[in-house]
């Protein structure tokens, strides 16, 4: 069964945009959040109600996304945002770094705890978290070598981060779940049905 309402953190493009457009596909009610204004060109496909002026790297993430339902409830919850800044040993970047933790493990914590203080999930409402097998510490090889600091760095906080918010939702029976989808950046064309791998995943999630 489709699920009644979802939201998506991150959906101008990539994963999240697919994502969005998926779910209004099967009529589900979707609320797809963007940090800038879409461009004529950048219109989604379906009745999306857009929630724009949303950046994970600022402090009020959380509250405008609230906000931006106007009261609403939402079942589904997917945290799609990510940034990936390459870094190699000696050449590491203090700045780059700070934003990839503030997207992909800070700006999770404050969004969830928002939208649940402020009863905008569902009861039976589902979050899941767009981390990685990059935030895995053993999947770390001497072969595949070091670098990537505030990459890996950021994804293994958002691991942890999404596995301390589970514990603290177990008792409202809301579970949240960390995910990993495959390389898609191996691809030169992103294609929709690359993106689907990752709907298959939330469709067996809920
Ligand atoms: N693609 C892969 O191979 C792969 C593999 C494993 C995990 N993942 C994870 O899956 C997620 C999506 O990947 P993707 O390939 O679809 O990424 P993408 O194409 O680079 O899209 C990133 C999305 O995050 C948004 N974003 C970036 N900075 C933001 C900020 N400060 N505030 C709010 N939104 C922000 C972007 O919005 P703007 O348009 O405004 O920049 C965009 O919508 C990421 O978390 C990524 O780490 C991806």
């Amino acid at each position: 069964m489709s699920p009644a309402s979802v939201l998506i953190v991150g959906a101008s493009r990539g994963l999240g945009r697919a994502l969005a457009e998926h779910y209004v596909s099967l009529q589900s009610r979707v609320f797809a959040t963007v940090r800038s204004p879409l461009k004529p060109d950048q219109q989604f496909k379906g009745r999306i109600q857009v929630i724009e002026g949303i950046d994970c790297s600022q402090s009020d993430v959380g509250k405008r996304i609230v906000d931006g339902l106007k009261g609403e409830t939402v079942e589904i919850v997917v945290i799609v945002a990510g940034l990936l800044k390459p870094e190699e040993f000696g050449k590491s970047s203090f700045e780059d770094e700070v934003s990839m933790y503030k997207i992909c493990a800070i700006a999770p914590v404050l969004i969830v705890e928002d939208l649940a203080t402020s009863s905008s999930l569902s009861p039976n409402a589902k979050i899941l978290l767009l981390t990685s097998e990059a935030g895995s510490v053993t999947l770390r090889t001497q072969g595949e070598g070091g670098g990537m600091y505030g990459h890996h760095g950021s994804k293994a906080a958002g691991n942890m981060v999404g596995k301390l918010l589970s514990l603290d939702l177990k008792d409202r029976g809301v579970p949240v779940a960390m995910i990993h989808v495959r390389l898609l950046r191996l691809f030169v064309y992103r294609t929709r049905r690359e993106s689907l791998s990752l709907v298959t995943l939330t469709e067996e999630f809920m």
